[in-house]
């Protein structure tokens, strides 16, 4: 039986309905994907891989459709889609910061360039601004250590980068 076609008994805290919002022949696509791995719960970070690459971001709807598939508690696939920072749980800002933290990064003061974005967004790495409009994101490397710290703006690259200066960054992302 299609996993959308079953009926749904999901644990407290999963989605009541599948997929109202979703693109449907995305979701047919995971549902393929989950047909041919039923019952192997080894395939969660596969189908949670699978589904970000269909939409963008882990929807609750999609964790549901992957939990019964998989014959895998809701719990569990929700606990490694969110231990692992590889997946999204909300849809991506109109526009994308990618501070760097890697190595050379690290070591020019990345993890206060990074409390900056942060403060001045008002969300953590990995979330999206309540307007939907900027989403935050850490990075272990921008291929650009000679400017470290360094952060990118969509397709633009900031160097040398301090808490002061991520002010104004912003405060040009606000007014673009
Ligand atoms: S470590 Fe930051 S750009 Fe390479």
């Amino acid at each position: 039986m299609s996993v959308l076609m079953r009926k749904r008994t999901g644990p407290i805290g999963a989605p009541d309905s599948c997929c109202a919002d979703l693109v449907p022949v995305k979701v047919a696509q995971l549902n393929d994907f989950l047909t041919q791995h039923a019952g192997k719960s080894a395939m969660v970070i596969p189908a949670l891989q699978h589904a970000q690459a269909l939409f963008g971001y882990v929807p609750p709807e999609a964790m549901q459709m992957i939990a019964e598939a998989l014959r895998t508690p809701y719990a569990r696939v929700y606990g490694v889609a969110t231990f692992y920072a590889q997946f999204r749980l909300q849809p991506a800002g109109r526009r994308t910061v990618r501070v760097c933290m890697g190595t050379a990064c690290h070591v020019r003061g990345a993890g206060s360039v990074l409390s900056a974005w942060s403060e001045a967004l008002g969300v953590k790495p990995g979330g999206t601004t309540a307007d939907g409009e900027i989403t935050l994101e850490q990075v272990s490397c921008l291929g650009a250590c000679g400017l470290a710290p360094t952060v990118m703006v969509d397709s633009t690259t900031h160097g040398r980068l301090t808490p002061g200066k991520v002010k104004q960054v912003v405060s040009s992302l606000r007014k673009a």
